[in-house]
């Protein structure tokens, strides 16, 4: 099973706060979820492996750590995913960035893949799926078993807010991907928004409403 982890650090949790307010505009909205994706960033990359190099200082040879290995891939999902990227990016800049565009078809409902395109050595990558909503997991469970089928292996999911029935969605569809998030909220509503929530995060990044 996936372990969820509620990255409720006060800085996260006050700019949170921000965010879901109905009276906050596009400018401070967009500001506010880039700061949050950055923040998370710290978290979500605590366990990166190290490797040792050797480095000359000003003053002597040094035994130093580097991250080791290929460096990340972000993989963020259309189109709300796209208003982390930047503030992930801060933290890690050299990370290579995928990116995945799923509708809903209005008949069965279930996701539709439209647009895929991913790093070129997606097996040697730990991949960070992004996408600040967690609602029925339709999306996110449809892209990483979307990046799975490419050859990806090991995948984070990182969400601003979730409801339990998506993360529950996620658990059984990928047992294997841990799931961070800014908070875990209390249920979807009739219309699948997540409850208390922020309204369409989409629409609220993009200034679409
Ligand atoms: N997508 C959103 O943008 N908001 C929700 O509450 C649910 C899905």
């Amino acid at each position: 099973m996936g372990n969820v982890f509620v990255l409720d650090h006060p800085l996260i949790q006050h700019k949170l706060t921000h965010i879901r307010d109905v009276n906050t505009g596009t400018k401070e909205f967009r500001q506010l979820v880039d700061e949050v994706a950055g923040l998370m960033a710290f978290e979500i990359t605590r366990d990166l492996p190290l490797e040792e190099i050797q480095v000359k200082t000003p003053v002597a040879e040094a035994t130093l750590k580097v991250i080791a290995g290929k460096k990340l891939g972000l993989v963020p999902i259309l189109r709300a995913g796209l208003g982390m990227v930047d503030g992930i990016i801060k933290m890690i800049p050299a990370a290579k960035i995928g990116h995945v565009g799923l509708y809903r078809d209005p008949e069965t409902l279930k996701p539709v893949e439209y647009y895929v395109k991913l790093p070129t050595d997606v097996e040697e990558r730990d991949f960070i799926v992004i996408d600040p909503m967690l609602a029925t997991g339709g999306s996110a469970s449809a892209a990483i078993t979307s990046i799975k089928n490419r050859g990806a292996k090991n995948i984070k999911l990182m969400c601003l807010v979730a409801a339990p029935e998506g993360v529950e969605v996620l658990q059984k569809d990928h047992p294997d991907v841990d799931i961070y998030l800014a908070a875990l909220d209390e249920k979807l509503d009739d219309h699948g928004y997540i409850v208390p929530g922020l309204g369409d995060a989409g629409d609220r990044l993009f200034g679409t409403k």
